[in-house]
């Protein structure tokens, strides 16, 4: 059959084994975050597009390029989010959530849309897991926030992580700095950059840095690196946060090129990257954001955040084996299922998982639905067993069979899934 509809390219449908990856990752990482003292904030898939252009910075490849932008009725200019730290910051100003004098914690979970070229862990919507911290520029938050991602990351088993770490400087000494980047790139001859490149050089050095070709990566083997050119305040602030990550136990990196694809990054920036899913490595990223609240129209507040790619650690996570249900309830005449129905409630009262057969169907049919339910019981209910006020209770691994008393069934499956 031709499909009359299908889904728009880089969306996914999310079921199965995917789906229950998703939500192993959310319950780890509600657990992990609270631990940390992180509260839930959802904020809405679409706002104003000027609101991203502020943010994320108007020479952004997800600006120029990635993002998905329209007029609603009235011809304002609407974008579905490419990212959650803008909504989170937008949120924080009008709902009041980020005051001086204190510090705010939150975390974000869903949707994100980037009109990128899909492919393996590359997605049109993807989803992301974003946590961002509020008012504090103390690098004991910096190296809090990394533990807690990586924390998280342990705790659904992954390991073979690499935490790359880069200071981006701050307001003093970054202008310096990109002076030094901008001469030193205007030494390059033109064809041997790409056309973004040749641009950026002028307006936006800084993503020179991050360019993916080949060609430029090349160029810039030896260009002026941006650690190195840290004020002293900034150098102080990051040794501060490496000594801190070592003395927690985690091994890190120095990639002094690490400048993000986001513009509002200051001084700590940082990426865990697996080399186990092909050629999108990062399965997350962040950094601190000293000024962008303000920016935004709040107060001047130093933040810092991160945000982990759902898809990618569903990669490394590889298939889990689907939970068994405990129990099928197999009605074997037609005036039993109101039996049946009763018995399937009485077991999820008492906490176990499973259905019943609803159909009018074969003994050996309506056992292969068992079977296909993966279920560990079928609970077989016979005119012979009703009329004793028991079921036959069928083990589906060995097939084995006892009769049990209706008023035990809760107890004695409870016993035998255990056993
Ligand atoms: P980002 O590096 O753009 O940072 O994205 C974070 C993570 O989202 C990436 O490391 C990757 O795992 C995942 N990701 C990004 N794009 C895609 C895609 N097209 N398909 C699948 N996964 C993707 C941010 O978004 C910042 N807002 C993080 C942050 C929060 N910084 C401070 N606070």
């Amino acid at each position: 059959m031709a499909l009359l509809y299908k889904r728009a390219k880089g969306f996914a449908d999310i079921y199965g084994s995917l789906a229950d990856a998703f939500l192993r990752l959310e319950n780890a990482a509600r657990v992990m975050f609270s631990r940390y003292g992180f509260r839930e904030l959802r904020t809405p898939l679409l706002e104003s597009t000027d609101l991203f252009q502020r943010s994320i910075g108007a020479e952004t490849d997800v600006v120029l390029k990635e993002m998905f932008t329209f007029a609603d009725r009235k011809g304002r200019s609407l974008t579905m989010r490419p990212e959650a730290t803008a909504g989170v910051l937008r949120a924080c100003v009008e709902e009041g959530l980020a005051k001086s004098g204190q510090i705010t914690r939150l975390f974000t979970i869903g949707p994100m849309f980037r009109y990128e070229r899909p492919q393996k862990g590359r997605m049109r919507q993807f989803h992301q897991i974003n946590c961002e911290c509020l008012g504090t520029d103390s690098p004991y938050a910096d190296a809090e926030i990394i533990c807690m991602l990586l924390d998280f990351l342990h705790s659904i088993g992954l390991a073979n992580l690499t935490l790359k770490l880069n200071s981006l400087g701050c307001a003093e000494c970054r202008p310096a700095y990109l002076e030094k980047l901008r001469a030193w790139l205007a030494k390059i001859p033109e064809d041997a950059l790409c056309a973004d490149c040749r641009r950026r050089r002028e307006t936006n050095p800084l993503r020179v840095l991050d360019c993916k070709e080949p060609g430029c990566r090349a160029q810039l083997e030896n260009a002026p690196g941006l650690l190195e050119n840290n004020c002293a305040a900034c150098r102080d602030h990051f040794e501060k946060t490496t000594a801190l990550l070592t003395q927690a136990g985690a091994a890190w990196v120095i990639d002094s090129f690490l400048v993000r694809g986001l513009d509002y990054y200051q001084r700590t920036t940082f990426e865990v990257v697996s080399d186990e899913i092909g050629s999108q490595t990062a399965v997350a990223g962040g950094g601190r954001y000293d000024g962008l609240l303000e920016q935004l129209g709040g107060e001047n507040l130093p933040g810092i955040g991160f945000a982990c790619g759902m898809e990618r650690l569903a990669l490394l996570l590889g298939e889990a084996p689907a939970a068994r249900p405990d129990f099928y309830v197999l009605p074997l005449a037609e005036d039993l299922r109101d039996e049946a129905f009763a018995i399937a409630r009485q077991l999820r009262e008492a906490g176990y998982s499973g259905e019943m057969n609803y159909a009018s169907q074969s003994f050996k049919a309506a056992l292969r639905n068992a079977d296909r339910s993966r279920a560990r019981f079928a609970v077989l209910l016979g005119p012979d067993e009703a009329a004793q006020g028991v079921v036959a209770l069928k083990d589906m691994e060995n097939g084995r069979q006892e009769a049990v008393a209706r008023g035990d069934l809760a107890s004695v499956l409870g016993r035998l899934l255990v056993s």
